[in-house]
């Protein structure tokens, strides 16, 4: 069954837009992240920046210590953020790009350019008991060189076919492309032995034309979960999306 992993950011979002820098504030991430569980989430994600601009150190604290479920914790090849992966022991750590003036995650991992320090820290991470996926494009040379660091996942970053997608008639063509590479990839992943996870810019209207590619293990989504939850609520905004999920068959149609 494919899994959902809640990516609980943008509640930390709305929190800091209101409390930065006070230590407390609502809404609480926390208590989002167990109201997703509730709703039948897998996995909760969180990605605690350098720049610490939505989710803070207690956040999670408080995550560890409170969910049921696997905690994924995206983070920055950064010796602070390695540090604190390494107490917080996480069932997972994302490895992830990270630029300060970016919006949100643009780009995947140059897993290529990075080969060394990767490396070593998926053999700190490994040897912590934690495991290690790395956010990359769906990119020939970057899946070759994630499986040569030996990684147990990678997250094929969808952004580029979530924003072909979401653009007028003239832009699916161009979605088209970024399936077939999406699809290329996650089948030259699992030919190497990587598990395949997926995500960015994930919603419940380009979902089922994801489903084409073959392989997934767990989608992260966060953004189009918080804006459904907006009107709809937390929970049911997580089983719809659950409910489209369900739809996903492993090995579904590669072409
Ligand atoms: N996966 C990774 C590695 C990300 O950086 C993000 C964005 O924080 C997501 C998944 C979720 O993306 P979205 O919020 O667009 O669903």
């Amino acid at each position: 069954m494919l899994k959902l992993g809640v990516n609980i950011d943008h509640v930390a979002t709305i929190r800091e837009a209101r409390y930065r820098g006070r230590g407390f504030g609502e809404p609480d991430p926390v208590a989002a992240a167990l109201l997703c569980e509730a709703a039948g989430a897998h996995g909760i994600t969180a990605h605690l920046r350098e720049d610490r601009r939505h989710i803070q150190d207690r956040d999670v604290w408080a995550l560890r210590e409170k969910i049921q479920t696997r905690l994924n914790l995206e983070m920055a090849n950064a010796p602070e953020i390695v540090d604190i992966a390494l107490k917080l022991k996480p069932d997972i750590v994302c490895i992830v790009p990270e630029r300060r003036l970016e919006v949100t995650t643009e780009g995947g991992l140059d897993v290529v350019a990075a080969e060394k320090s990767l490396t070593e820290t998926r053999k700190k991470m490994n040897d912590a008991g934690i495991e290690v996926s790395l956010f990359i494009a769906p990119d020939e040379q970057q899946i070759a060189a994630s499986a040569r660091i030996g990684s147990q996942f990678i997250e094929l970053h969808t952004g580029a076919f979530a924003e072909e997608f979401s653009k007028a008639e003239s832009g699916k063509r161009k979605a088209e492309t970024e399936l077939q590479r999406l699809i290329s990839a996650a089948q030259q992943a699992h030919a190497l032995g990587l598990k395949v996870n997926a995500g960015h810019g994930l919603n419940y209207e380009n979902l089922r034309s994801l489903f084409r590619v073959p392989h997934l293990v767990e989608l992260n989504i966060g953004h189009s979960l918080v804006s459904r939850a907006v009107f709809a609520g937390l929970e049911n905004a997580v089983r719809e999306m659950l409910a489209l999920m369900r739809e996903y068959r492993e090995n579904s149609a590669t072409s």
